[in-house]
């Protein structure tokens, strides 16, 4: 189905036959331009941008490329082609036919789940509202755009739900989507991460990474809802986040690659002389990476938690990927879980939060074997890792036990002692910010950061990807 690029609001859910809600949406949309005004990319309005939009929710149409002004951009409203006779695939209802209207005893915990997902969208294009002034490029400064307006997009994709099967409920919840902020000292976003500055690039990337991947298993399993229209907006949204991860992982590895040539160059790895050469070390690459990635493990919830195990009973909320396990209803199972007490065995459905966890990690896993890679190509013994799933946690089991990023059990004053060679200091963060400086010459990179292997869709590195009016 192609999407009617006439209307509106383009979109691909006949919205033109449903007066009341069309009504609704084209009255929410001039206050979501509003606050993309206020709220989006900082002085880049004028800007034209090389933009993909979706102009149908196959293959051939998703990602239409083309040169835009930022406002002018088509937010729409587009579901994944819905799957025939398409059944819930886990929990109490498993193998009933999937709803198409949100069941009424389930309606609180649904509007709770959407709105949660749907307060991290406009609050990372908060985060990331002043970045685009020190970019490293051209190209980059094109990425971020690109996951900014997709952001956008994806706010869009959930307030169309909350308009369309909430009601009343629903249309407010999407008003106050627009009124809470991110770091708002009032009214701030719903998680703790989406309310964490973003003001250099080395965190954009590593959120890119670490936090929107948080979102790709959130939306993984909302793809799974017995909620027919979450699961088939959730399909659609992954196609587009995609890119997020590519823009996370790609810019990790091009400021380790930068790293790794001035070490080359100057003979030494003392991340002092790398820095004097303009360069980021891989140790602040790696307090950084220990930052935003603890600050998404909690994004997943306590260990054990009865609010998971019922969503899960309830059809609200799979596994990510449910198709690869045999039981999907999970009454028996056991899950083995570590406690800070030793081992504890409890039942699996009310650690779904631990599992989605487990499977995060493991996917944060692929791209930091790859940064090694370079690295070790490079002919450097320094690595990368993960810190454990234990370490500066505050949320579940593992809250507030002080760990080191091993995962082992230290003291409390330890903690206290070592966490600055853990966490970026005020003087990472300050030289990390004294490298941003803005480059804007087509093809020309910052000191800190190597050029990527290509460009966007198959144009060269050196196209204007943002032609900036100034
Ligand atoms: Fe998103
Ligand atoms: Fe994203």
């Amino acid at each position: 189905m192609t999407i009617n690029y006439s209307e509106r609001i383009p979109n691909n859910v006949d919205l033109a036959n449903d007066r009341t809600l069309q009504r609704a949406l084209e009255h929410w949309q001039p206050r979501f331009q509003d606050w993309w005004r206020e709220m989006g990319p900082s002085d880049f309005a004028a800007a034209d941008v090389y933009l993909r939009t979706a102009t149908g929710v196959d293959a051939q149409g998703w990602a239409t490329y083309g040169t835009v002004k930022m406002p002018d951009y088509r937010w729409g409203i587009f579901l994944a082609e819905p799957v025939p006779e398409r059944t819930i695939g886990f929990g109490d209802n498993f193998g009933q036919p999937a709803w198409q209207q949100v069941p009424g005893e389930l309606r609180s915990q649904f509007r709770r789940i959407i709105v949660t997902q749907g307060d991290t969208e406009p609050a990372s294009v908060e985060q990331q509202h002043l970045l685009g002034h020190s970019c490293p490029s051209l190209y980059d400064l094109r990425n971020l755009f690109q996951v900014n307006v997709e952001e956008g997009r994806h706010l869009w994709a959930m307030v169309y739900l909350l308009h369309a099967y909430f009601g009343r409920d629903g249309r407010e919840e999407a008003e106050e989507l627009l009124t809470r902020h991110s770091g708002d000292v009032d009214k701030p976003r719903i998680l703790g991460t989406f309310n964490e500055p973003i003001s250099d690039w080395l965190s954009f990337f590593m959120f890119t990474y670490f936090t929107d991947r948080d979102g790709k298993f959130q939306l993984k399993s909302l793809a799974e809802s017995g909620f027919d229209p979450l699961s088939r907006t959730c399909r659609f949204m992954l196609t587009e986040e995609a890119h997020h991860m590519f823009v996370g992982e790609s810019g990790v590895m091009r400021i380790v690659q930068r790293g790794c040539e001035v070490m080359k160059e100057l003979g030494t790895d003392d991340p002092q002389m790398i820095r004097a050469h303009g360069a980021i070390d891989l140790p602040t690459i790696q307090r950084y990476m220990n930052f935003w990635f603890t600050s998404s493990m909690d994004l997943f919830g306590s260990e054990v938690s009865s609010n998971a195990a019922s969503s899960f009973a309830n059809g609200v909320k799979g596994r990510p990927d449910e198709g690869q396990y045999q039981d999907h209803v999970c009454t028996e199972a056991i899950y083995e879980l570590e406690t800070p007490q030793g081992k504890e065995s409890v039942s699996l459905r009310n650690a779904m939060n631990e599992v989605m966890r487990s499977s995060y990690i493991k996917d944060c896993e692929i791209g930091v074997k790859r940064w090694n890679m370079q690295i070790q190509r490079a002919g450097f013994d320094f690595r990368l890792a993960l810190p454990s799933s234990r370490f500066r946690r505050s949320i579940g089991v593992w809250a507030d036990v002080p760990s080191n990023p091993q995962g082992y059990s230290i003291s409390p004053e330890e903690h206290e002692k070592r966490l600055p060679d853990w966490m970026p200091s005020e003087t990472d963060r300050a030289f990390v910010r004294s490298v941003m400086q803005r480059v804007v010459e087509p093809g020309k990179m910052a000191g800190w950061i190597a050029p990527p292997d290509r460009g966007i869709n198959n144009l060269a590195v050196d196209y204007e990807y943002v032609r900036l009016r100034e």
